[in-house]
């Protein structure tokens, strides 16, 4: 397959899209343990046709970004704590974690050797990291897989939601993404097949994504198809779904701690579909959403505008440019947080 070549990209009009770039890490887990892991050029997975993974869903992802700095160096933002995620994702789907210094070890260097697709700063892009684990052991009854492949691809990419910073319209749905009990917690395929359809209603009806309601009542906010939600009060409260069934967001832990920094109060409570009047501005906030101003929700064909259906609010903009500011490395941030390649 054709390799992909930096000139191959217009750095201030890029999608959200996958590019076969030279370098990505391979590790294999078999006879009981992790083989040490390499870089390699192939860009093609083998497996047995009876893979777990294959079959039963036994995969699980992160998705991680790494930010070109004013001074040329790179900056990949709380790696720990995707390597923990992942672990704890992997452990719901009875997958050997891999270990977590070697997750942070095996981004930089796949960062590093892919260094020229970084974005350039001040372009806005960012190169997209794409960890994920998959049970490649053939299986037939349902069962954990005895061989795994750990792998590490990136890809530069641009905003996810259209908009950037504009806001967008967002629809709930009948369909549900996760069960109370389920696997939302986890950042696992399943999760992301069941939102497909879904997905794709709302898009084809002119929506950016779902606003997915709680599996038992259908009524509090869970989260969007690829992102939590936040919403700030009129009196400068900042509060973020608290559901065991959503993905537990390192952008929004972030965020709860900027917005208390920023002087808001914080919290992660239920949030009824039917209380979004107490809202002035709302958001969505993730690794690739960035925080994308949320500027409508449709409920019951009944369309609620926060702040504006065509402007970002100025607490989402303070908080997006302060997140952004520690990302690429304009200002510091919490101990941790920018970690350098
Ligand atoms: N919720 C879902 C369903 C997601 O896919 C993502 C993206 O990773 C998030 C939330 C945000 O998580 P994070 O901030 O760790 O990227
Ligand atoms: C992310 O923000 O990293 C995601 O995983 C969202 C989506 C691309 C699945």
């Amino acid at each position: 397959m054709t390799k992909a070549t930096p000139a191959d990209f217009d750095w201030s009009d890029l999608g959200f899209a996958y590019h076969d770039l030279p370098y990505r890490f391979r590790a294999v887990y078999r006879n009981g343990q992790w083989e040490p892991g390499e870089i390699t050029e192939d860009s093609q997975i083998q497996m047995s046709e009876a893979a777990a993974a294959l079959h039963y869903g036994q995969q699980v992802f992160e998705g991680m970004k790494a930010y070109r700095r004013a001074d040329g160096g790179v900056n990949i933002f709380r790696p720990d704590r995707n390597a923990a995620r992942m672990r704890q994702s992997a452990e719901r789907l009875v997958m050997p974690g891999y270990p977590e210094d070697d997750f942070v070890d095996a981004v930089k260097v796949v960062v590093k050797a892919n260094q020229d697709f970084v974005p350039p700063y001040g372009s806005g892009a960012t190169l997209y990291i794409r960890p994920f684990l998959v049970g490649t052991g053939a299986v037939v009854g349902v069962k954990p897989a005895d061989e795994y492949v750990f792998s590490i691809y990136v890809t530069p990419v641009g905003a996810y939601y259209k908009g950037g910073l504009t806001p967008t319209a967002y629809v709930t749905s009948p369909y549900d993404r996760a069960a109370h009990g389920g696997t939302g917690r986890a950042k696992v395929g399943g999760n992301y097949a069941a939102s497909m359809l879904p997905g794709q209603n709302a898009h084809a009806a002119g929506y950016s994504d779902v606003v997915y309601l709680d599996s038992r009542l259908h009524e509090n906010i869970e989260e969007l198809g690829s992102a939590n939600f936040f919403g700030i009060t009129k009196d400068n409260r900042f509060l973020t779904p608290k559901s065991p069934s959503i993905l537990p967001s390192i952008t929004k832990y972030s965020l709860l701690e900027l917005a208390e920094e920023a002087g808001m109060v914080t919290e992660e409570t239920t949030i009824s579909i039917y209380d979004l009047d107490q809202f002035e501005e709302a958001g969505a906030m993730g690794t690739a959403a960035v925080i994308s101003p949320v500027g409508s929700i449709t409920h019951n064909d009944k369309k609620h505008v926060f702040y504006s259906e065509t402007e970002v609010g100025p607490k989402t903009q303070a908080l997006y440019d302060r997140l952004m500011a520690i990302q690429f490395g304009d200002q510091p941030g919490p101990a941790g947080w920018a970690v350098d390649v």
